[in-house]
Formats: C-alpha cells, sequence, structure tokens
C-alpha cells in the first residue's frame, strides 16, 4: 500500500502550514509515503476537451502529466487546499479537475478509495474543505477524516500587515496588533491541529489495515451516496 499526499498551498514549504499537517497525517499512517507540493507547479484547469474519454489519459501538456501514474498508483490520499478568496485556492482546484480524466466510461481507476482532507485559512478554514470533500465524492473516494486549522495571512509578510485596512491581520487582530512570531499564526504551534493530523494519519492506517475494508464495498456505498447527490 502507498499513499499520496498533495499539498496544495502555492506557498513554498518554508512559510506554508497546510503541508506540515500532510506531513504530519502521513507520517502517522504507518504506510510507504510520498509527499507532492504544487508550489512552483503548472498545472492548468480542464478545458473539458473530452480527450481523456476514450482512455482516461489527459491530453494537456503541463506539470499535471508527470503526477498521473503516482495518483493511478496510489491506494489513499491525503489532500490538503487552502483558502483564497473563501473558496479552494486555484492551483488545487486545477489539479483536482483534471481528475475529470478518471471518470470516464466506469473507469473504477479511483473508485473506493481513502482519502483524508486538510485545509487552511487565516480566518474560516472550511470552505476549502468542502470543496475537496466534493471532488473525493465525485471520484467515489471517502474521505474518512478531515483537518482544519488557522494559517498566517500573507499580509503577515508583506511588509505593510499592521497598517493595511483590507489586509487579513489588520482585519482580524485590529489596528494595534503587531506582526511578531508571538501573533502570526503557525498550525505547527497549535496542538489541537497537531493531534487531530497525528489521529488522521492513524485512522487512515487503521482502515487500510483493516479486513472490514475493501474497494469494492467502499465503491458501491459511495455509489449511493453519489447518486443520491445527483437525484437531491
Ligand atoms: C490570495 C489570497 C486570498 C486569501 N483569501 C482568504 C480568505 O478569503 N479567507 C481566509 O480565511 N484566508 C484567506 N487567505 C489566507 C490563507 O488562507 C492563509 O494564508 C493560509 O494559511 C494559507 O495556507 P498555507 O500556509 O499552507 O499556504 C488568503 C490568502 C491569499 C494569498
Amino acid at each position: 500500500m502507498k499513499i499520496l499526499g498533495i499539498s496544495g498551498s502555492p506557498r513554498p514549504e518554508s512559510r506554508s502550514g497546510s503541508i506540515k499537517v500532510v506531513q504530519r497525517i502521513l507520517e502517522n499512517t504507518g504506510f510507504e509515503y510520498e509527499l507532492i507540493s504544487l508550489q512552483g507547479k503548472t498545472i492548468g484547469g480542464c478545458t473539458g476537451c473530452m480527450a481523456c474519454a476514450d482512455d482516461n489519459i489527459c491530453k494537456l501538456n503541463d506539470d499535471m502529466k508527470s503526477m498521473r501514474d503516482k495518483i493511478v498508483e496510489a491506494d489513499a490520499y491525503v489532500l490538503s487546499g487552502v483558502n483564497y478568496f473563501n473558496t479552494l485556492n486555484a492551483v488545487m482546484h486545477s489539479f483536482l479537475e483534471r481528475w475529470y480524466q478518471f471518470r470516464h466510461r466506469e473507469s473504477d481507476i479511483l473508485w473506493g478509495k481513502l482519502a483524508v482532507t486538510v485545509s487552511l485559512g487565516g480566518a474560516n478554514p472550511s470552505p476549502p474543505s468542502d470543496r475537496l470533500n466534493a471532488f473525493c465524492l465525485y471520484n467515489a473516494i471517502k474521505v474518512i477524516d478531515n483537518v482544519q486549522g488557522i494559517g498566517a495571512f500573507g499580509c503577515c509578510y508583506c511588509g505593510y500587515g499592521e497598517e493595511c485596512k483590507v489586509g487579513g491581520h489588520y482585519l482580524v487582530n485590529g489596528p494595534d496588533c503587531p506582526i511578531n512570531e508571538d501573533t502570526i499564526p503557525d498550525v505547527t504551534k497549535d496542538e489541537k491541529v497537531m493531534v487531530a493530523a497525528e489521529q488522521a494519519g492513524k485512522k487512515l492506517g487503521d482502515q487500510l489495515r483493516s479486513d472490514d475494508y475493501s474497494r469494492e464495498k467502499t465503491t458501491q456505498e459511495m455509489m449511493e451516496i453519489l447518486q443520491a447527490h445527483f437525484e437531491a
């Protein structure tokens, strides 16, 4: 069994909180894993060209190409996104739009696999998780846990964050809050989040090891939920 972690934050690892949560989950599964960051990757959104309909292989030529085999071969996923303008950030959205290639003609490439989703926001971490969970449902992937935390707004680093009245730091903390080590949110110091990440990793490992888990059974469960989703 191999687990693939995808960190959707476009920020470098040194500044990204979400990648550290993904890492903590992965290292607690007890399985072999690979963590890929989408930082610096060029991944366009799905163009709806339908060239993947015959063989479930996307024909667009960008950084998604080298990741396709890893996605196919993985038994489970840890997927993270970050809140940009109250929704899932663009590169992670594009990355998951491109999973459209796996959905054609009852291809079961992803069906019945398991996932943990992760999201961070400067104020509100939940919108990206809603989107990640929806993408998983559309691919009949079962999300078994979700971890959310507060991350650092970009304006903690831009140089104007203490005075800029439209910046997240100012909007959340008001005019008299200096930006320093104590006030910049750091998810790795948030015990609740890091413990939740540890537990999510153990849960994913336990479920993959469990005799009760099979992709066939999970596929059936997810297909019923998907069907009900479209009937609603
Ligand atoms: C373009 C942009 C838009 C953002 N919009 C929001 C927002 O609408 N709500 C929010 O809570 N945080 C917002 N943020 C803050 C990010 O969600 C926050 O920086 C988060 O910690 C990023 O995760 P990372 O540390 O893994 O990169 C925004 C940040 C950027 C750069």
